[in-house]
């Protein structure tokens, strides 16, 4: 399938149009940001890994029944999917204390949460993301009260499965934001699960293995990335 015109560029990946209106190929770069664009970098081949993270999770997700945007890779950095109608609602699930809802709440970093928590955030930089919740939505016409409730369980189904994926693979799932957009009338999970959008710690040494190492300065941030990528990308024994 050939690649037309850029349709849209975000901060990591890039849309572009195909012959096929209904589908699109979406390419991973190695651009990093964090704190909304306000901290910039590059990630050596973060593109290279998030795209086949992010098809491996995906392909798993729908072996069980969770439907994608998923099509079919066309080479290590693009991937063709299907053109979505983003609901601008961010989806968040928390295994595990971690990030915002940290400094918001004052809880400490590494309480377990059972059940997990699931947040609702508006996708909108300008705004700094913030937390919404249902009536936000629904007031301000960013998705109807059946789509929120589709998302929360479909969320709740994606966590599930995620977790014993992650856990299969030594890695201990904290938490991880979801996009999800229509196509011809269904609710699909869109955008990228990768190091980028979620809070991977390894199982033995809890060791971070996600974006907080470079929003944080940590160093050794494409290491950790291979690592997601090997432990992800090479099946279980
Ligand atoms: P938070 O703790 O900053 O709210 O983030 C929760 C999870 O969502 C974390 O795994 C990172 C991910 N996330 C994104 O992918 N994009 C974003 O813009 C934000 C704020 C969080
Ligand atoms: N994704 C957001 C940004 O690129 C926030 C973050 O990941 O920290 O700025």
């Amino acid at each position: 399938m050939k690649r037309l015109e850029k349709v849209y560029e975000g901060k990591a990946k890039i849309l572009y149009a195909t012959e096929d209106p209904d589908l699109m190929i979406q390419f991973f770069k190695d651009d990093a940001s964090a704190f909304d664009g306000v901290k910039k970098g590059t990630i050596v081949d973060k593109g290279v890994i998030n795209n086949q993270v992010s098809n491996r999770v995906y392909q798993y997700l729908e072996e069980k029944g969770i439907k994608t945007h998923l099509v079919e890779p066309v080479n290590d950095r693009e991937t063709i999917v299907k053109k979505l109608d983003i609901i601008p609602v961010e989806v968040v699930l928390r295994n595990v204390a971690a990030g915002s809802l940290c400094k918001r709440l004052g809880v400490e970093e590494g309480r377990e949460f059972d059940p997990p928590i699931l947040e609702f955030f508006y996708k909108n930089d300008d705004l700094h993301d913030p937390l919404i919740n249902d009536c936000h939505a629904v007031t301000f016409g960013w998705a109807t009260q059946e789509e929120l409730d589709t998302l929360r369980e479909l969320g709740r189904k994606v966590n599930t499965l995620m977790m014993e994926f992650f856990k299969e693979r030594k890695i201990r799932l904290v938490d991880f934001k979801l996009e999800f957009g229509r196509h011809k009338g269904e609710i699909l999970l869109g955008d990228e699960i990768s190091p980028d959008g979620c809070r991977l710690w390894h199982w033995d040494t809890g060791e971070k293995m996600d974006k907080d190492r470079f929003r944080f300065s940590m160093g050794s941030v494409e290491e950790k990335y291979r690592e997601v990528y090997s432990l992800v990308c090479s099946d279980p024994g």
